[in-house]
């Protein structure tokens, strides 16, 4: 089975933003709720003039993109991953921009001295740490007091239970999306507790609604779940979308999506 923490496969997985773009398309897509989610993102996020911000596991910063002017005054950004690849699509993003940094980080070794930035990202990224203990402590000892740490993740139901249910209707005895992500919604509240004073939790209601099965398909060949599955795996769970497609007209998949929002006293 490919784990989702495992260092290699992660590696491998986001080499280049290849991965990333093809599944940000499928919600853009056929998301039923039109806000998007990066827009409900910056409704929730506080930025103070001057603040120095860190987001962790950027990936693309697709996030950012035609955003950058709501930051207040004076703000400082600093857009880290661990992949050299996606470092470098950052970079060449922004390398006219004097207050955004593009640096190549782990998360679980932070090259910042204590109490540092004011506020901390790490969107859907924290359930491919291996060792997420020293992640968060490191996320905590960097944070400034008062600071606020972010960090949006999906629920261990939604999508990935509709996902089983089809992977196991092709092959009764399939692992695929069984095992429960590391950190996600159900659990990340207690996880955070220990490291963050207050810890909220704040749901995404969405769902998806998807009309085209080959666009599911080029999502789920995505994924790292499915580089152990074979061509007929492949045709077998096609056949299993279509029918639903000809017989509902769309797909309709829930979708598990939110974020916590912790702050240190
Ligand atoms: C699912 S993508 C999320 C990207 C972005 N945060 C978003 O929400 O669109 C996960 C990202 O985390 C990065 N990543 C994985 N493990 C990491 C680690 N130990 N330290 C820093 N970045 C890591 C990957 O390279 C990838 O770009």
């Amino acid at each position: 089975m490919h784990r989702m923490d495992q260092t290699e496969n992660v590696i491998e997985q986001y080499k280049d933003d290849k991965n990333l773009s093809i599944r940000s398309q499928l919600h853009a897509k056929y998301s039923t709720n039109k806000q998007g989610f990066h827009p409900w993102l910056f409704e929730k996020y506080r930025f103070s003039p001057g603040d120095r911000i860190l987001e962790l596991g950027c990936g693309n910063s697709a996030q950012w993109n035609n955003r950058i002017s709501q930051l207040p005054k004076d703000c400082i950004l600093v857009l880290s991953d661990f992949s050299d690849g996606m470092v470098k699509i950052v970079w060449d993003k922004y390398s006219s921009h004097k207050s955004i940094l593009a640096q190549k980080i782990d998360i679980q070794n932070i090259p910042y001295p204590n109490e540092c930035f004011d506020v901390i990202i790490a969107n859907h990224m924290l359930y491919h740490v291996p060792d997420i203990t020293k992640a968060l402590s490191e996320i905590q000892r960097v944070l400034k007091s008062g600071g606020t740490f972010y960090a949006a993740t999906n629920g261990n139901g939604g999508m990935r239970t509709f996902l089983r249910k089809a992977f196991q209707k092709i092959h009764p005895e399939s692992d695929a999306f069984t095992k429960d992500l590391s950190f996600h919604l159900q659990n990340g509240e207690s996880i955070l507790s220990r490291y963050f004073d207050n810890v909220q939790k704040v749901d995404f209601e969405d769902s998806f609604s998807i009309t085209n099965t080959h666009d599911l398909m080029d999502w789920l060949k995505s994924t790292v779940t499915m580089a152990s599955y074979s061509e007929e795996d492949l045709s077998g769970l096609y056949e299993y979308f279509e029918g639903i497609r000809q017989k509902d007209g769309t797909i309709n998949i829930p979708k598990e999506t939110g974020m916590f929002i912790a702050t240190k006293a």
